[in-house]
């Protein structure tokens, strides 16, 4: 069942079907860093595809951009993160080895160490005997010290403090300095949303847990900007709407909780911030996304940074005034790991004479399956072959589709299975007759017998309704 599947297993599975691999591989590897093979990209386009659907398309009040990963380094001191975004780091002085100070602490006292002063962490550290080096058992640690995780780069040749820039740790700064463009350039009015979707990087100490932490992720995150005093309400209105996104994705709701940072522990900007969690098997809960609410906090700082009024003028009130923000912000990779875990099966079935054999089958939901469907001919030979080939080429440029005409029909449907596949098409003889197919549901693995010329709307009904 899928909250036993090991982390082990996840990683071995994403391998052999080609959803996620381990980056430059053949060199041996670069820690915390993965590629999407075949079937991955295809579920992450449509994750992606799924946000902004949801967070664009369907909305009146939405609306998108698409901004640079290098920006001005002003931004970043605007933002607050050139002094604040830090992990507390504490090397070990008998192995060498790097740790993030407050996981080190927790993880050998439970003690919650988030948020506290790199002073009383050193102190702790050298204080609580329960505390070692988890490679070689040491307590020799240099004192705890801020690390900043922006990854830092030059722009031109030279490299020298005056072309020092930074990749972008979240995407939602590039939303912040467009504010005025999007005012300017599009018929938006408070309350409104700009969404963006892109890659991220922090440099973080310990990543781990596959694609859970990475130093280069991807995020989707909207800002919505409203009228100050109405934040609190909308911020109760985007925790529901984000909640009940996952859930329509197929996520079990008991897999999922709402977790309510404590006041002392929030981001420099925010005034309320609340994660979605998944339950994940092998870290137990652990944040999908961040819903916060960051106040006037980035548009007032880089008004004062940049020099540029970054108002709204509210014309039936006549006034003006710097808008709230409500920030729901979800990671890319992280949903595709929920999703696989929540997905993954393995359980008895009927085979064609009616065995049972065990299947691995991945219950994703159509909208996210990496291939929303399979044609199978009963045989290569013609002209069962062609029939099945004209169907095939008919429907492929839809989305993504996958012919299959090697192995016994059972293999074909068991490979399916595995990879998510939620319906396979097949051509058998009698189609050359009474010219239907048989369509088969992966999950229920019932079938249905349909007229050829049926096929599309039926499977894009399929795709769209359940
Ligand atoms: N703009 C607010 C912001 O960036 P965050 O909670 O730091 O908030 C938002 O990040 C989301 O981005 C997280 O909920 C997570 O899904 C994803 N994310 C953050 N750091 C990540 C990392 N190192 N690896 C993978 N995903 C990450």
């Amino acid at each position: 069942m899928s909250q036993t599947v090991s982390m082990e297993k996840i990683v071995s599975f994403c391998k052999r079907r080609g959803f996620v691999y381990q980056s430059s591989e053949i060199y041996g590897g670069i820690r915390s860093s993965y590629d999407y093979g075949p079937l991955g990209v295809e579920m992450k386009r449509n994750i992606r595809e799924e946000w902004w659907r949801s967070m664009v398309y369907m909305r009146d009040d939405v609306v998108g951009i698409d901004a640079a990963v290098i920006m001005h380094p002003k931004v970043w001191e605007a933002s607050g993160h050139v002094e604040t975004f830090n992990d507390m780091l504490v090397e070990s002085r008998t192995s060498g080895r790097r740790y993030r100070a407050d996981h080190l602490i927790e993880e050998a006292t439970g003690i919650d160490a988030e948020g506290m002063s790199p002073e009383e962490m050193t102190r702790l550290i050298q204080e609580d005997e329960r505390i070692k080096d988890p490679v070689d058992g040491g307590r020799d640690f240099a004192p705890v010290r801020p690390f900043n995780l922006m990854f830092e780069t030059y722009t031109g040749p030279v490299k020298s403090p005056e072309n020092l820039a930074y990749l972008r740790p979240e995407t939602a700064q590039g939303i912040f300095v467009n504010f005025k463009n999007v005012l300017q350039t599009s018929r938006v009015k408070v309350p409104f949303g700009i969404a963006q979707i892109g890659k991220s990087f922090r440099n973080e100490i310990t990543p781990g847990n596959f694609i859970f932490r990475t130093r280069e992720f991807e995020q989707m995150e909207m800002e919505f900007f409203v009228e100050p005093g109405t934040d609190e309400e909308w911020h109760e209105y985007w925790i529901e709407e984000r909640r009940e996104w996952y859930t329509r994705l197929g996520i079990r709701p008991e897999n999922l909780r709402l977790y309510e940072h404590p006041k002392e522990k929030l981001s420099h900007y925010s005034k309320r911030t609340v994660d979605i969690e998944y339950n994940f098997p092998f870290a137990g809960w652990s944040e999908l996304e961040g819903i916060a609410n960051r106040t006037d906090y980035d548009l007032r700082r880089h008004s004062e940074y940049s020099g540029e009024k970054l108002e709204y003028f509210d014309q039936a009130k006549n006034r003006s005034y710097i808008p709230y923000v409500i920030e729901p912000a979800a990671g890319v990779d992280r949903i595709l790991l929920a999703l696989l875990v929540d997905a993954y099966h393995e359980e008895e079935a009927p085979n064609a004479k009616g065995e049972l054999e065990r299947r691995t089958v991945l219950k994703l939901h159509p909208r996210v399956a990496p291939t929303k469907a399979a044609v199978f001919p009963l045989t290569k030979k013609e002209p069962v072959s062609a029939v099945a080939r004209r169907l095939y080429d008919d429907l492929k440029g839809d989305y993504r589709l996958f012919y299959d005409d090697s192995g016994s029909i059972g293999r074909r449907y068991r490979r399916q299975d595995e990879a998510g596949t939620p319906f396979c098409v097949t051509v058998d003889f009698d189609t050359l007759e009474d010219k239907k197919v048989t369509i088969r549901d992966r999950d229920t693995m019932e079938q249905e017998r349909i007229p050829i010329e049926a096929v599309r709307d039926r499977l894009a009904k399929l795709i769209s309704a359940s």
